[in-house]
């Protein structure tokens, strides 16, 4: 069984098959966390790249449950000096995980780190659940031509930033959607701030007008079932 949580921005809670994965955990001083920082589980959390609405409450999670850290080697060397435990991995390459065969995928975005330092080049996550699931998280970006090879792998769910201003906006998502072809798409990184407010039902209505593609809109704590 596999089940994705939004948590408002791009932080995301994948529980497959017994692990919890948090992805790019920022909840504090994120307005549409519907949890906190010290209270949220994790056995792992993924880290997209440095920016700290990404990064966020990675360390104070990671020391509080003992999760292990997967991220770029840059990132995953930040937070080695933080004392924090982590896995690098790098662009393109895939490792088994006890929860899964986790690739790191392109990223057209930045990576720097809150307090400066390097974070590396950004990235996104393509995960193949222990029962087969293909799930691939974008990552912030922008639009590139090759989410064309990400889709043939065959998606069950790509979860993609629709927001505009520092990421694709709806227009570009729609093309990235044409290009994964998912089963099932979900859109995040949008309605945190007014820079990146957008019509999520809008824009759902669309890409199901236009593709074969079901959107998902959760709301901030809402979950969805593989
Ligand atoms: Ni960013
Ligand atoms: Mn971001």
């Amino acid at each position: 069984m596999t089940k994705l949580t939004w948590y408002g921005h791009a932080t995301l809670g994948l529980e497959t098959n017994g692990y919890h994965i948090l992805i790019d955990p920022f909840f504090s001083g994120n307005p549409a966390a519907t949890v906190s920082a010290d209270k949220v589980r994790a056995d792992f959390i993924l880290v997209t790249h440095g920016h700290g609405d990404h990064v966020g409450d990675t360390v104070e999670i990671a020391k509080r449950t003992g999760a292990l850290v997967i991220s770029n080697f840059e990132i995953t060397n930040w937070l080695g000096k933080h004392g924090v435990k982590t896995h690098p991995q790098h662009l393109g390459g895939g490792f088994k995980h006890p929860f899964g065969y986790l690739k790191l995928t392109l990223a057209l975005h930045g990576s720097a780190l809150p307090d400066g330092s390097y974070g590396g080049n950004p990235a996104g996550f393509l995960l193949t659940t222990n029962d087969g699931k293909k799930i691939y998280i974008a990552g912030d970006t922008g639009l590139f031509g090759d989410m064309k090879l990400i889709g043939e792998e065959g998606l069950d769910l790509a979860v993609i930033p629709i927001g505009d201003n520092f990421t694709m906006g709806p227009q570009d998502a729609l093309r990235a959607v044409k290009l994964l072809t998912p089963k099932v798409v979900i859109p995040i990184h949008y309605g945190t701030w007014g820079l990146i407010e957008q019509d999520p039902s809008a824009w759902s209505a669309q890409v199901e007008r236009e593709t074969s593609v079901k959107v998902v809109v959760l709301k901030p704590g809402e979950t969805f079932e593989l």
